[in-house]
């Protein structure tokens, strides 16, 4: 069974609260996502591993950690999981970035795949799946099927906001994907919007309603 990581750090919560209000321009909207997904990225990083490297100071030689693994990819599901990379790409500005284009139908919920390209190599390198909400599930899940198509194996996710419907999907569908959110919320209404949620991310982020 995969882990939940819920990061409720008091910085990152009252982010969140600010976008959650429905008054909250996209101007503000988006640079509280860029911020939170930095936060957040500190503590999804948490185990990547270290080796020490021999180096010289201004004082003497020593040995220091530097991280044992460079190759990072991180993959927004489009459109709203753009807003999470550039507060990732902060941290770790040599990753690569993967897109995944997928939409959920409006009538059945169920997700349609649209876009999947990756860089070179993606099934070598630790791969982070971004995306504020999770839903159903059915975006994400579908997202890390197409990921270990392509022979990927160590994948994590990162949402803002999950409902407990498609943490349950995605423990049952991919128990080995630990997920890293900044709230687990109450439920998913008739129309599988997350509530109280934040409502569209993606039309939030850009402005499109
Ligand atoms: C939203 C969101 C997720 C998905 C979550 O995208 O950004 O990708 O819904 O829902 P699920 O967990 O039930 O699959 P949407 O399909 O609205 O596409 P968009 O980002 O292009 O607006
Ligand atoms: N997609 C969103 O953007 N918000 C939700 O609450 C559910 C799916």
């Amino acid at each position: 069974m995969s882990e939940v990581h819920v990061l409720d750090h008091p910085l990152i919560a009252d982010k969140l609260t600010h976008m959650r209000r429905a008054d909250t321009t996209s101007q503000d909207f988006r640079m509280l996502l860029h911020e939170i997904s930095l936060l957040m990225g500190f503590e999804i990083t948490r185990d990547f591993e270290t080796v020490p490297a021999t180096i010289e100071t201004p004082i003497c030689m020593g040995n220091f950690p530097v991280l044992k693994e460079h190759f990072f990819t991180i993959v927004p599901i489009l459109r709203a999981g753009i807003g999470m990379v550039d507060g990732l790409l902060e941290l770790m500005p040599y990753a690569h970035v993967g897109h995944i284009g997928l939409f959920r139908d409006e009538k059945t919920k169920e997700p349609v795949e649209y876009y999947f390209k990756m860089p070179k190599g993606v099934e070598n390198s630790i791969i982070i799946v971004v995306d504020p909400m999770l839903a159903t599930g059915g975006s994400a899940a579908d997202a890390v099927d197409s990921l270990k198509k392509r022979g990927c194996t160590n994948i994590r996710l990162m949402n803002l906001v999950a409902a407990p419907e498609g943490i349950a999907l995605m423990q049952e569908r991919h128990p080995d994907v630990d997920i890293y959110v900044a709230a687990v919320d109450e439920k998913l209404n008739k129309d599988a919007y997350i509530v109280p949620g934040l409502g569209d991310a993606g039309d939030r982020i850009f402005r499109t309603k």
